[in-house]
């Protein structure tokens, strides 16, 4: 049967509030140019109010539009108002990436699938760590949280300022995720083979922290969510420190991923290419 989808194009958005610095627009401009595909990705900006009403035309199909990502601060409402969220999106309550499919309106989060594939492709041997240490307790923390618990890590330490908010993604993410406060770094820190940073530690114009890494194992990564600018002052001490770094571009880019192929059928590459334009856009 002829699948009138497989010719004409497709188009899909990214919504927020505001929604004009997101770069997810260059991320799927680049994929559709180089796949060769007929298709568009636009900005919607949409206030919180007007939100529902945003949901309600895509799933009626008015708004023309096959799916999208959502940012700040519609995650938690995109989760809400979607007929279908998967598991995933169930224990974040929040989602990142929206698509019609069989007359209903499906909903995941790829934020924790972004940052396992760029540590997988970056940082190989990752995951062979029994623990790690995630500082901050944000919504960027917990996907990081659940995605690191599910890939097999047995300890996973969140560190942070306020110690009931990481209390409070220990008891959503089950015995192996443990809560903090900053002084006890030094020690959960003690052979860890992953450091993450979720926070804007050093980045408010305050002078940036003085952490000293080396009670981490030899040879653990440490990463930063954080990409402007790459080379933030956490990776910069840890990089003095000797240890290997990831920069947080590449969560970014893997995240698009998997909406991508639902919207425009296709898997796409996160190649050195799409990297240039992100940070000629810098
Ligand atoms: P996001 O959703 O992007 O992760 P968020 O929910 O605002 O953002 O969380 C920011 C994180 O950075 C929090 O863990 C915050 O600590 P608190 O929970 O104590 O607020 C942390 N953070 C921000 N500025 C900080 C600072 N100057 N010192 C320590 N932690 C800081």
């Amino acid at each position: 049967m002829h699948d009138s989808r497989e010719t004409s194009a497709r188009h899909a958005f990214v919504t927020g509030h505001p929604v004009k610095h997101s770069r997810s627009p260059i991320i799927h401009g680049y994929w559709l140019e180089t796949l060769g595909l007929p298709g568009t990705y636009t900005r919607q900006e949409v206030s919180p109010q007007d939100f529902a009403g945003f949901i309600s035309r895509l799933k009626g199909g008015e708004s023309g539009f096959i799916g999208g990502n959502v940012t700040i601060p519609h995650k938690e409402a995109a989760f809400a108002l979607a007929d279908r969220p998967d598991a995933l999106s169930a224990e974040l309550g929040a989602s990142n990436t929206l698509w019609l499919e069989d007359g209903a309106l499906h909903a995941t989060n790829t934020d924790g699938f972004g940052f396992l594939a760029n540590l997988d492709a970056v940082a190989p041997g990752w995951d062979k760590t029994g623990r790690a240490v995630i500082l901050g307790a944000g919504g960027a923390s917990r996907a990081i949280i659940q995605a690191v618990r599910d890939r097999g890590v047995s300890e996973i330490h969140v560190v942070n300022r306020t110690v009931a908010r990481a209390q409070e993604l220990a008891d959503r993410f089950g015995p192996k995720v443990h809560a903090h406060t900053m002084a006890a770094l030094p020690e959960v820190s003690k052979a860890a083979g992953l450091f993450v940073n979720t926070t804007s530690l050093g980045m408010d114009g305050e002078p940036a922290p003085d952490f000293d890494f080396s009670p981490l194992a030899k040879g653990a990564v440490v990463t930063d969510i954080v990409y402007v600018p790459l080379l933030t002052p956490i990776l910069r001490q840890a990089k003095q420190q000797g240890f290997a770094t990831v920069d947080g571009l590449g969560m970014l880019l893997h995240q698009a991923a998997p909406g991508f192929e639902k919207w425009f059928g296709q898997r796409p590459t996160v190649d050195a290419e799409l990297r240039r334009r992100i940070l000629a856009d810098m």
